[in-house]
């Protein structure tokens, strides 16, 4: 999931950010077939503050 704002703040980079995960993504995916979450998603870290939220770090394991 990601968040781009709304209103007049609305992020002026978010049509550059979906197409570079529209690409990024399945390059990333089909390099890595068997890229799997390595630990359960309950337990990530998370950054504390709304501002900017998002899990301090992805384990992952191929
Ligand atoms: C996944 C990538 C990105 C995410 C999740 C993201 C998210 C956001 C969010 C939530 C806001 C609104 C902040 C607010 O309401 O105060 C914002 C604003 C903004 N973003 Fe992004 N952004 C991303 C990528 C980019 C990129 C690639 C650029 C530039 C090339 C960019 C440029 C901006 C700018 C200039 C604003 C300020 C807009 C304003 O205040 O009028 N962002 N972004």
């Amino acid at each position: 999931h990601a968040a781009f704002g709304h209103g007049p703040h609305f992020c002026l980079g978010a049509r550059l950010a979906r197409l570079e995960a529209t690409v990024a993504l399945p390059l990333l995916f089909d390099a890595l077939p068997g890229l799997r979450l390595a630990t359960e998603p309950g337990l990530l870290p998370y950054r504390p503050g709304l501002l900017v939220r998002g899990p301090r770090e992805l384990p992952v394991t191929r």
